[in-house]
């Protein structure tokens, strides 16, 4: 019996320890791999994957920074390995690729002061707005630090994108360290938000506060046991229909083609990976009120944050560093009509890319089986010419 048990707890160890180390993952396909850290303002200290150049490349290139989507992490550049993986592509096509990871998720979980199991509600006490207030300002000027260069290239994916728009628009000198920065199906206005699902979220978002507070609950946690069992579920072709649909309800309509479970599945490795349910309530609130804007904490507490009962919105006009759009026709985050109306915003749009697959879906931009050809081939192009 004892046995047992201590066969089982070493078993529940290794699962514990399973998160897959991005810089494994990069060695293992013979890239160069660093580690670095970036502390923020606000003292969240951010661990960047950075792989220097390609595999048969002598010379370092440009810097390009990634940013992630809501629960994730950089591995969503790598898993898919050298033939689909963003990170690698980049670095073969002469980048230097700098692959960040936005607070609280598991690569990024310390902070100066904070510990985030014992003072998670200090810890998780931020949405989108900081990692683009905070995050992406100390990331930047490290890297430009390390490289010596005065720009760099970034691309966004999701909600990587939106905390883009944030930035550009409240911290507007960091527009003139960017040459282009590249947007994958990131939403900033949402107003006609297609999936369902996300609209009855966003009609009860105040109440779902309320009762996050009254549980305790500042975090959307994901255990690493949770991710191994997607993992090898998934992994199982019997299951994979059954997984690809849990998939659609957050990314859209179906996209079997693209959605190759036999590939994707290990993304569950990695995916997803904590976030708090802070971004979760504004990306709500967003929903809700149709109009991208800071985090809404009620009359009350907005006149005490902002010295005004609503939000402030933020100004896309004042993002003035290049952007490139690209956008997928089954994004159940962002929707064409939303793009348009962004579009009549931003002051310098240089690119809009409406990915030539009907089905491309939110998650595609790092999961479709064809992305190199509907999608990468075309992005390094347009690096290449800023
Ligand atoms: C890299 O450097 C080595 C030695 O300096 C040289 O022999 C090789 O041709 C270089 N490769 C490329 C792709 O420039
Ligand atoms: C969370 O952040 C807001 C805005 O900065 C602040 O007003 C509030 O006091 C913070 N709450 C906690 C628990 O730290
Ligand atoms: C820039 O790098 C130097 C050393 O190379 C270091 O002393 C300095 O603190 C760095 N600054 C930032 C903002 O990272
Ligand atoms: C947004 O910024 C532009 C340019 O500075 C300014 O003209 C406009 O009044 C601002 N809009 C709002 C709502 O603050």
């Amino acid at each position: 019996m004892f046995f047992i048990l201590l066969v089982f707890v070493m078993f529940a160890n290794f699962m514990v320890n399973a998160l897959i180390d991005p810089i494994d993952l990069i060695k293992s396909h013979s890239y160069p791999a660093e580690r670095h850290f970036a502390v923020t303002d606000d003292g969240y200290i951010i661990t960047i994957h950075r792989i220097s150049r390609g595999k048969h490349l002598n010379k370092t290139g440009p810097p390009v920074l990634l940013g992630h989507g809501t629960g994730s992490s950089s591995a969503d550049f790598l898993n898919a390995g050298p033939e689909r993986g963003l990170g690698y592509i980049l670095a073969d096509s002469g980048f230097d690729v700098w692959i960040g990871n936005s607070r609280g998720n598991s690569y990024s979980t310390n902070h100066i002061k904070y510990n985030s199991e014992r003072e998670a509600k200090a810890f998780y006490n931020f949405s989108f707005h900081d990692i683009g207030y905070y995050d992406y300002p100390a990331q930047i000027d490290y890297v430009l630090n390390v490289t010596g260069k005065s720009k760099l290239y970034f691309i966004g994916h999701s909600q990587g994108g939106t905390a883009y728009y944030v930035m550009g628009s409240t911290r507007t000198d960091y527009n003139n360290k960017i040459r282009l920065a590249v947007l994958l199906g990131a939403p900033a206005i949402m107003k006609n938000t297609p999936q369902k699902l996300f609209r009855i979220f966003a009609d009860v978002i105040f109440d779902v506060e309320d009762l996050a507070n009254l549980m305790g609950l500042y975090h959307i946690p994901f255990l690493e046991s949770q991710r191994m069992f997607a993992y090898k579920f998934c992994s199982l072709p019997k299951n994979h229909k059954l997984c690809q649909d849990f998939m659609y309800l957050f990314l859209g309509f179906e996209d079997n083609e693209q959605n190759n479970m036999g590939k994707t599945f290990k993304f569950f490795l990695s995916t997803p990976s904590d976030f708090s349910l802070k971004t979760l309530l504004h990306f709500g609130q967003i929903i809700k009120s149709e109009t991208f804007r800071q985090y809404d904490y009620r009359p009350e507490g907005n006149l005490r944050q902002y010295g005004a009962i609503e939000p402030p919105i933020y100004n896309l006009s004042l993002i003035i560093s290049p952007l490139a759009l690209f956008c997928g026709k089954n994004d159940a985050s962002l929707n064409l009509k939303d793009v348009e109306i962004m579009e009549k915003l931003l002051p310098n749009v240089v690119y809009k890319y409406i990915v030539p697959w009907n089905k491309f879906n939110h998650g595609d931009f790092v999961l479709a089986t064809d992305v190199v050809n509907l999608l990468y081939n075309d992005l390094i192009r347009i690096l290449k010419m800023y």
